[in-house]
């Protein structure tokens, strides 16, 4: 509960009580291809499938007012003697409302704005499996008196490529082309040429007019907050030829006393199968086929569709749900874990880092590294849909273990500006793999044909590559690209995009990561090491179920060498040191005088099982509770880098305290509140959980600043003069992470390739918790009881009532639901 509003988790909503948030908070529509980002005041656009490549309507990033574009309802009340103006969702007028509510729901926004007894709610919502976005929109008159009303609608069209569109004026101010019949206006620019889709925006009702030219609608010298033809009280029927299309109807509504109207306004992307064309008339003027189009409004104009649609939306979502729903004693990680973390990591699942508050959609498509470990937090919810995401990534790696670092989500080919050569990519591969074999115990994927992005697949002569194949080069690339100290390089960048160890770029005009030649450097990184450490037992453990004995020990072998390699070279005293430098000396060491110690290196070497039997990972750990652990999460470096240093790159470039300059990057505390888990110690990977739950910031709401129900990417550290401040919020590596942290750390809730394995790491004060988790077809209903005051150790499992062999409980070979108690001591 804060000023800005409160969680609803019955209802699986958060409920914003007032539309000037600290920032924009947003929410995205859709689950499949159709996506739409909508902030609480409505604004936002939609795109499918692929922001940059079939953006559908428009939105200016970075504007001013902030968040200005959306879905826009005017309502104009002429009841009065002077009309008023003004719109459910606060903008862009900015008329004061009676009462304003943004319900943030799951694949839905719900808008309720009420002014002087008249109450518009706008309900925001992509159906399952539809391309077809929906704003059921119900009037009512709660006041005494007749009412007479105007609704004006309002979206502005993108010409779907969505950097041309913003930026190559002269071809884009001449393009221009929309088709208008009765309540349907369809946007079909280049629909003439090349394209087979356009855009219907439809309104059930029978309209009262319509627009299509935004100079008509706002006006050259208006704002939108100030938009002509809602102020003057009559659309204009105005045809966009060229310029800026816009969809706009007019309808008017009369209502008695306690009367009320309901309804909808559809926005679809539509692909039209052949005939693309049919005769010009004065109906079709173009003589665009819209017969699919006209389709989807008469659909979505039958009694009873729009609410069959949310109904389907709330069933699909409380299905996804049911695969993993637990309670602890802790609200906030009992809310983050059954709703808004599954659901944050659908979201990143879906777009990856493109398109966001942060992200414009125009820059990153997938990225190789990050959806990899997007999976880690989704394929619990629809493995098939992962399955298809593992085999998508491995076609963009190269046959010698290099990767693509991103792809294009409508094409899925590699980004060809960006290339590869971030020498820890590869291995996120075998971690997603893996993740989805001990889901779903489908060894199938393994033998599944996937070519290498350099290897065209139809040439005869090339033996068929298998994901098996992927797998093992990225295990053996990593192996051979090794440094002076036998550690892997680290190429343009490991995980930590910044630390730029080849680059040496004075020249502010190109990319820190680009710079540098990475042919024959020899920069290293112990993250990479530690990564490859982890990968390597997730290989073995594979191989062993797999009854492939020979392999394991030859990955065995490999993770012996490894580690024997960390623990000579890169224990610095008292953590682990984070990288060498292209010169060969340390970065994250006591001898640096800035950037001493480093988070990254410090989980993964403890996650790789390096320093458990030498005391270092405890060690470690401590040297991070010491220098880096902050009440708002631990920061990534210590101390920050107050120049720049040549030899570092991007890092460097930064503030000290903001994003990889020891801000606080929430991603990579996830893999410290892990390590704790590892070494049995619960109440301190709790205690770092909560400092980066967004669900726990809301008393300090105003320095926090965004959304409470996801997490962000980046808090600002304690050298910045905004500590606790975060960006960049919803599409962030944390999501799938602190699932896990969550999920399967602390909760302890382990898929494994013999079964669910039961390993909790809790707070020594948890009396008990509970989950209920689907796995491969039955569910498991279990209570772990915690008499003792334990973090960790299960003393006793009882299956149905039956003492348990062991604590990987086994799966029914007919689905069914199993009851586990489980008391740990
Ligand atoms: C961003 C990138 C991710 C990278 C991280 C740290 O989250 O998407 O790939 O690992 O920043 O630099
Ligand atoms: C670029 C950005 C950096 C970001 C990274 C993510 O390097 O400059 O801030 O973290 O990309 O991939």
């Amino acid at each position: 509960m804060s000023a800005y509003g409160h969680f609803d988790d019955v209802g699986r909503e958060f409920v914003i009580t007032r539309p000037d948030t600290p920032l924009p908070w947003l929410n995205y529509l859709g689950q499949d291809d159709f996506f739409g980002l909508c902030t609480n005041t409505a604004g936002g656009y939609t795109f499918w499938r692929d922001a940059k490549l079939r953006r559908i309507t428009r939105y200016r990033y970075n504007n001013v007012p902030m968040d200005a574009g959306g879905r826009y309802l005017y309502v104009r009340d002429e009841s009065g003697s002077d009309p008023v103006v003004w719109n459910p969702g606060w903008k862009p007028v900015k008329t004061p409302l009676d009462e304003y509510r943004c319900h943030v729901g799951l694949g839905y926004t719900d808008i309720v704005g009420v002014k002087d007894g008249v109450e518009v709610r706008q309900r925001m919502f992509v159906p399952p499996g539809e391309d077809t976005e929906v704003w059921h929109v119900t009037v009512g008159n709660r006041s005494q008196d007749a009412r007479s009303l105007r609704l004006f609608s309002f979206v502005e069209f993108a010409f779907y490529e969505a950097q041309n569109d913003a930026t190559n004026l002269q071809r884009t101010m001449s393009i221009g082309e929309v088709q208008v019949e009765g309540s349907a206006i369809y946007h079909v620019t280049e629909y003439r040429e090349r394209r087979d889709h356009y855009t219907l925006f439809g309104c059930t009702s029978d309209v009262d007019g319509f627009d299509t030219s935004r100079e008509a609608f706002v006006g050259v010298h208006e704002g939108m907050h100030e938009a002509r033809v809602p102020f003057a009280g009559r659309a204009t029927g105005s045809v966009a030829r060229g310029w800026n299309p816009v969809g706009s109807h007019e309808v008017a509504i009369d209502l008695a006393p306690g009367e009320s109207r309901e309804l909808a306004f559809v926005l679809a992307y539509v692909q039209q199968p052949e005939p693309k064309f049919v005769e010009p008339s004065a109906a079709r003027p173009l003589g665009v086929n819209t017969s699919a189009g006209e389709a989807i409004l008469a659909q979505y104009s039958q009694p009873g569709a729009v609410d069959d649609a949310f109904t389907r939306l709330r069933d699909y979502w409380d299905a996804r749900l049911s695969a993993f729903q637990g309670r602890t004693p802790d609200e906030h990680a009992t809310r983050m874990l059954n709703t808004w973390n599954q659901y944050q990591c659908m979201a990143t699942f879906n777009l990856s880092r493109s398109a966001s508050l942060f992200e414009t959609g125009i820059g990153r498509g997938m990225g190789f590294r990050d959806s990899n470990q997007d999976i880690l937090g989704f394929v619990h919810m629809i493995p098939e849909r992962a399955r298809q995401r593992i085999l998508d990534i491995a076609a963009t790696q190269l046959s010698d273990g290099a990767c693509f670092h991103q792809y294009q989500p409508l094409t899925k080919k590699g980004n060809a500006d960006v290339g590869g050569d971030f020498y820890d990519d590869h291995l996120w591969l075998v971690l997603s793999t893996t993740a989805y074999l001990k889901e779903t115990g489908d060894a199938s994927i393994l033998s599944e044909p996937c070519s290498f992005a350099d290897v065209a697949p139809t040439d005869a002569a090339v033996p068929t590559v298998t994901l098996l194949d992927h797998l093992e080069t990225s295990i053996a690339y990593t192996l051979a690209k090794r440094g002076p100290h036998g550690l892997p390089l680290i190429g343009h960048a490991d995980w930590n995009d910044c630390l730029n160890l080849n680059c040496f770029s004075t020249e502010p005009n190109e990319s820190f990561q680009l710079a540098g030649d990475v042919e024959g450097s020899t920069a290293e990184s112990v993250m990479i090491a530690g990564l490859f450490l982890h990968a390597s037992q997730e290989m073995i453990a594979m191989y062993h179920h797999l009854g492939r004995e020979d392999d394991a020990r030859r990955m065995q072998a490999g993770y012996d060498e490894m580690l024997a390699v960390l623990e000579t070279q890169a224990w610095d005293g008292e953590w682990y040191t984070r990288a060498f430098d292209a010169d060969g000396s340390p970065v994250g060491s006591h001898v640096n005088d800035e950037g001493k110690i480093y988070i990254e290196s410090q989980g993964w070497a403890v996650l790789g099982g390096a320093g458990l039997t030498n005391g270092r990972a405890r060690r470690a750990l401590d040297s991070v509770a010491e220098h880096l652990a902050t009440e708002n999460g631990i920061v990534l470096q210590q101390p920050a880098y107050t120049r720049y240093h040549l030899e570092l790159g991007e890092i460097t470039s930064y503030p000290p305290g903001v994003k990889e300059n020891g801000g606080i990057f929430c991603h990579n505390n996830s893999w410290i509140h892990l390590a704790h888990c590892l070494l049995g110690d619960g109440d301190r990977a709790f205690e770092y959980y909560l400092s980066v739950c967004p669900s726990a910031k809301q008393a300090q709401i105003d320095t926090y600043r965004l959304e409470p129900y996801v997490y962000a990417q980046t808090i600002d550290g304690k050298d910045s003069p905004t500590f606790g401040q975060a960006k960049n919020s919803w599409l962030t590596g944390t999501a799938a992470w602190t699932f896990v942290v969550l999920s399967q750390g602390i909760l302890g809730v382990k898929p494994d390739y013999a079964g669910l394995r039961i390993d909790p790491c809790i707070p020594a004060g948890w009396d008990s918790f509970e989950v209920t988790r689907r796995f491969r077809g039955s569910t498991f209903h279990i209570t772990v009881h915690n008499p003792d005051g334990v973090c960790s150790g299960v003393r006793q499992v009882l299956v149905d009532g039956a003492p348990a062999d062991g604590s990987t409980l086994p799966v029914p070979d007919e689905p069914r639901t199993v009851e586990v108690q489980v008391t740990l001591g």
